[in-house]
């Protein structure tokens, strides 16, 4: 039997991701939306491309909740883009209406599903489903770290002019502002990039890397990025099917580790079947380590003032 995805938003990241995940034959999808006639208009166009792409995997459109019913996973991509200007911060009270709205009912259709959020502010929203929903830390999960880390080895191979296959380097905290680029672990093939990038320079690629987000919807004026995020949740959808057990920052839900208490906030994780199976506690520079820490308080001060709990 296939596995099931269900994605929860038919806008491009969500519709991005049903194509991705049906192409690498991952698994079924369902692709739902409140707007009538949009996913199953979407899942139509996808899947009369199986036989050129070669999938078997059924993609099908719906308005019903209901249809979700016994997804492996639940991806949530439903909400509001930012605009220019806006920070992600300034969607939450916008997004969170939906999130719950929805996650309450997400156990009474997939009581076994893992959650990946995708809606912003990704962080507070993925701590939104989790308290909603009542499932367990390990099965509620945020994709933010992935995209960010994958916005700064790109930008990180073009100023080395190298592959960006051989960057290694992982960016933790909230996918937004706050994020935390960890130079220790950031290396060509194991060799620190600090020693081919002068500091001052290595300042701008991370400050880039930190409005990544931002600076395709300036590009856009309409809507925000899809093919790296979508890229992203794929990446997250084919570990969990696949039971990979990858090693990636992920926003999940910390009880003491890093000294940080009762947020969601992005830090390496061990991704398989189970959902995120452990959480890895890395050595980090007293810098790093404290603008972690204020990245997750940023991340519960926004939580508390959404007021909708
Ligand atoms: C971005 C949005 C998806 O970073 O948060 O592009």
């Amino acid at each position: 039997m296939h596995s099931k995805v269900s994605i929860i938003g038919s806008g491009f990241v969500g519709t991005m991701a049903a194509q991705r995940t049906v192409e690498k034959n991952l698994a079924d999808v369902v692709l739902y939306d409140i707007v009538e006639d949009l996913p199953q208009g979407k899942a139509l166009d996808i899947s009369q491309s199986a036989s050129i792409e070669k999938f078997d995997g059924r993609v099908t459109g719906t308005n019903l909740l209901s249809d979700i019913e016994g997804s492996d996973i639940v991806v949530f991509t439903a909400g509001f883009p930012r605009t220019p200007g806006m920070t992600r911060e300034e969607l939450a009270l916008k997004n969170a209406g939906i999130i719950k709205t929805v996650t309450e009912k997400i156990g009474d259709y997939a009581p076994d599903a893992i959650i990946i959020m995708v809606t912003n502010p990704l962080d507070v929203m993925t701590h939104l489903a989790w308290r909603v929903c009542g499932f367990p830390p390990s099965r509620v999960m945020g994709m933010g770290g992935i995209l960010d880390t994958a916005r700064y080895k790109y930008f990180l191979s073009r100023e080395l002019d190298v592959s960006v296959k051989d960057i290694e380097t992982m960016v933790l905290g909230s996918h937004g502002e706050s994020m935390v680029p960890v130079d220790s672990y950031t290396t060509l093939k194991g060799i620190p990039v600090s020693n081919y990038i002068q500091k001052e320079r290595l300042d701008e690629i991370i400050e880039r890397t930190k409005k990544g987000g931002a600076e395709i919807v300036n590009l856009l004026k309409k809507g925000s990025a899809w093919h790296a995020p979508s890229a992203s949740v794929t990446a997250m959808i084919e570990a969990i099917i696949n039971d990979s057990k990858r090693l990636f920052p992920v926003s999940t839900y910390l009880s003491g580790e890093y000294g940080i208490n009762g947020t969601h906030i992005g830090v390496p994780v061990l991704l398989g079947a189970s959902g995120v199976e452990k959480i890895f506690e890395i050595t980090l520079s007293p810098e790093e380590l404290a603008a972690l820490r204020e990245s997750a308080d940023i991340m519960k001060k926004t939580f508390e003032g959404l007021t909708i709990l």
